[in-house]
């Protein structure tokens, strides 16, 4: 049977319920706390301290003085400390998993996914770490020479969302302690268990005190964004999360005119070419939809599906979804959890019935689950999505499908395109010169071809437009972290 509370951990020191600066596990400085809620059943399981600037600025000045010997560490050393965290994860994949599953709803098995995926990121830039490297640049004159090297940019903020807060605290935290900084993170208020067992699991790994710091905040999270923005000391902010929260960090970040990491918002196009494999297709737009019941930042939010396999895409992708079993996290079976807030139930259902007012014809759920306690919404399909449907222009964030028709090639990329932000995108063809063209003409940071999923440590992560810059993963993770130094030698004699 599988766990079901938080008494069924293993290791109990891995639920913690204090911040963490400086290698102790502390209150806020004002004494204030906040509680963390189960999605799916509405029960407190933890109580955590409301922290704020005061405490922000002792993590900060922890990370500062620790950054004066981390920065002189050896790659190697760093290296070996990611490896043996990442290490650390697989072996509690069950008690993270189930912490993970308790306080966001995601089931077990995608929150198993999570921890191991979470965990690439640590072995991926533990091998980054030694990669990195300079140049020896030629000048036209010829009594000087240049020597270009990376170091590490200095104390860096990790600003984690709510829907991944393992996997995006070890993107984050992973290239910058590889690059030679020292973090001090932030997860979101509804998840900050997760974030808090990393923080454990990277101290038994070896990481020296005041390297890694976590800041818990849910109503005082202005006040720690701010005081993390305008500390002179934060040299590097890293955050995932929504394009208007995206826009006031980089404004407030103007002052001190840090390096920044924004992956934003994406309202993901996802299209079906008539020449699509329909089992492909179904297969696909379940995973891109359905994980995380419908919250990640690729979320397939508009599906334009070509008219010649409208309806049988349609017919498929409905008994499909009308298949998933939908309950708490924990349960054998479930596919579909329950949302992370109230307010996701009430925006979607908003969609739905924007949808409908336009013309939208639902042909599956379309309602709050009322006999489940938590944050439950049916799985949801519409037929004759219109472009000025609400959806068209925001992310749903929920199990709902919309699909949009269209007729050609040139439509779907003018439709795909008329957006304001571009994070992922999919597309279903059988066609592999139409698949180069249409990914080249998309205008977005991601694009995946016949499948459903765009997760992987080896990829650069990030978008384009109002999606905000920055790559994280990938060959390109590392360097958001560094600084490029040149040294100018004089040669003559
Ligand atoms: C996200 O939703 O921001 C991250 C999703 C992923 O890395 O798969």
């Amino acid at each position: 049977m599988s766990p079901k509370t938080l008494n069924d951990l293993k290791r109990k020191d891995l639920l913690q319920s204090k911040g963490y600066i400086n290698e102790e596990w502390v209150d806020a400085a004002s004494g204030k706390t906040f509680d963390v809620y189960d999605p799916a059943t509405l029960d407190k399981i933890a109580t955590l301290p409301e922290m704020g600037a005061a405490d922000v600025d002792k993590a900060v000045a922890a990370a500062h003085a620790a950054f004066q010997t981390f920065k002189k560490t050896s790659a190697r050393q760093r290296a070996r400390w990611l490896r043996k965290w990442s290490d650390l994860c697989l072996e509690h994949i069950d008690d993270l998993a189930l912490i993970l599953t308790l306080e966001n709803g995601k089931t077990l098995a995608e929150a198993k996914g999570e921890v191991t995926y979470g965990a690439s990121f640590l072995e991926w830039f533990a091998g980054e770490a030694e990669r990195v490297h300079g140049e020896v640049v030629p000048t036209a004159n010829l009594n000087q020479r240049i020597l270009t090297f990376k170091q590490p940019i200095g104390v860096a903020a990790c600003l984690a969302p709510w829907n991944f807060p393992i996997a995006m605290i070890t993107r984050k935290a992973g290239a910058a302690l590889a690059a030679g900084c020292t973090t001090v993170w932030k997860p979101a208020g509804e998840t900050p268990l997760s974030s808090l067992a990393q923080a454990v699991l990277a101290q038994e790994a070896g990481f020296p005190k005041g390297s890694v710091n976590v800041i818990t905040t849910l109503n005082t999270v202005q006040e720690v964004g701010d005081a993390l923005c305008k500390s002179k000391f934060v040299r590097k902010l890293s955050f995932t999360g929504s394009t208007r929260v995206g826009k006031l960090l980089a404004k407030q970040c103007s002052d001190s005119l840090k390096k920044l990491s924004l992956e934003l918002g994406g309202n993901s196009p996802f299209i079906v070419f008539d020449d699509a494999k329909l089992e492909t297709a179904v297969e696909a737009c379940i995973m891109a939809k359905f994980r995380n019941s419908g919250q990640t930042c690729v979320t397939a939010n508009r599906i334009f599906v070509q008219s010649g396999i409208y309806d049988k895409f349609a017919d498929a992708l409905t008994a499909k979804v009308k298949s998933l079993k939908v309950g708490p996290g924990v349960e054998d079976g479930v596919f579909v959890g329950p949302l992370t807030h109230e307010r996701a139930v009430e925006k979607a259902m908003n969609h739905i019935n924007d949808a409908k007012k336009h013309g939208g014809q639902v042909v599956l759920g379309g309602a709050p689950m009322k006999d489940l306690k938590g944050y439950f919404l049916q799985p949801t399909v519409i037929k004759n999505m219109k472009r000025e449907m609400i959806t068209t222009r925001e992310e749903t964030f929920a199990p709902v499908v919309g699909l949009y028709e269209f007729e050609t090639e040139e439509e779907a990329l003018d439709m795909a395109n008329d957006c304001d932000v571009g994070l992922g995108s999919f597309i279903i063809t059988e066609n592999m010169a139409r698949a180069w063209r249409v990914t080249e003409a998309l205008e977005v940071g991601m694009v995946g071809v016949n499948l459903g999923l765009l997760s992987a440590c080896e990829n650069p992560f990030g978008g384009v437009k109002e999606s905000g810059y920055g790559r994280e993963g990938g060959r390109q993770g590392i360097e958001e972290y560094l600084v490029v130094k040149s040294m100018f030698i004089n040669v003559a004699n």
